[in-house]
């Protein structure tokens, strides 16, 4: 939410997957996270860092954020994904199944042992530890030293870890994903909604984008090109709410209302706090604040 950038779309790209890497910067997603981890099959683990190192020193510059995601570092990869991830200098490196607030720090201390002060940190919050000890893990976003930045819901690993399914409206998830929703807002972290896998419906995606958007997340994590421009849509503020917004700054802007704290618009009641969502809506479409 206080990002200075929009995340609404972010997108996946296995490390393997030579075609899908060379597609990535004609793609208008607002970032993409290059796999290391569950996209890549073991055997390919060390092609695939190989080849994600030679895309980033041939490809220096993309305006988009590039984020790599590497193995745990408890696993056999971790060590080295994480010295070619900060060796290329990307946005961020994004650690899957974090667990303990320990797991985040011993990975801030080995990039800046590596150099990679400027490197920060993302995490997927998908077992169910994870989501218990939230709150330990979220409380990191207040210390600018670690650079946590933003939380990515794992929601098919959830699904695997918990044994529940995940039908249409995700009734089962949402209790867990709101959990992770209020801790990040708590400590100043943004989130990020897990994927869509059936991405040939279009309709069911749309869906599950409103539920993320309405549910307080900033983007949603995305697993096919086609996903991206309906998901910039979701996260960005419709015209009806720039046109609400804009008249609820101008009401409260209006000479005569100088001097009050609410106010009735189209029939609803409208505090001052409704004038500040309102100016964040207006920054979050990148217009003018006033009106
Ligand atoms: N990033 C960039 N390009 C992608 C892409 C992605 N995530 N997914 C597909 N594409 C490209 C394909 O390479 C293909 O290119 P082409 O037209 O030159 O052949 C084009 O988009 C159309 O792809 P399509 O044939 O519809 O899908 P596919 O069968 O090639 O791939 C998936 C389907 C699901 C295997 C693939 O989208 C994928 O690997 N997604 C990411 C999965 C992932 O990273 N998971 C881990 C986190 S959950
Ligand atoms: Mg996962």
């Amino acid at each position: 939410m206080k990002q200075a950038r929009p995340r609404r779309s972010v997108l996946y790209v296995p490390a393997a997957n030579a075609k899908a890497m060379a597609k990535v910067e004609n793609l208008a997603c607002d970032a993409v996270i290059f796999d290391l981890e569950d996209a890549v099959a073991p055997a390919l683990k060390a092609e695939a860092r190989t080849s994600l190192q030679s895309y980033f020193r041939e490809r220096s510059h993309d305006p988009k954020e590039r984020v790599i995601r590497i193995n745990a570092l408890a696993s056999a990869w971790g060590a080295e994904d994480l010295a070619v991830a900060a060796a290329s200098s990307p946005t961020a490196i994004l650690l899957p199944k974090v667990e303990t607030a320990e797991q985040v720090l011993a990975a801030r201390s080995a990039l800046d042992a590596a150099g990679a002060t400027a490197v920060r940190l993302w995490a997927m919050i998908e077992t169910p530890l994870g989501i218990v000890n939230i709150r330990e893990i979220a409380a990191l976003g207040a210390h600018e030293s670690v650079g946590l930045e933003c939380f990515v819901a794992g929601t098919n690993d959830i699904a695997k870890e918990t044994g529940l399914s995940i039908p249409a409206g995700r009734a089962t998830m949402v209790l867990w994903l709101a959990q992770v929703v209020i801790h990040a807002r708590a400590f100043g972290i943004d989130i990020l909604d897990g994927v869509y896998n059936d991405f040939r419906n279009q309709d069911g995606f749309l869906a599950e984008c409103a539920q993320g958007a309405e549910m307080g997340f900033d983007g949603k994590t995305l697993i096919h090109p086609t996903q991206i421009e309906p998901a910039n849509g979701a996260f960005s503020p419709s015209e009806a709410a720039i046109a609400e917004a804009r008249a609820v700054v101008a009401l409260f802007s209006a000479p005569e209302n100088v001097r009050e704290g609410v106010l009735t618009l189209n029939g609803k009641m409208v505090e001052r706090l409704h004038a500040d969502m309102a100016r964040r809506t207006l920054a979050k479409a990148g217009l003018p604040l006033e009106g």
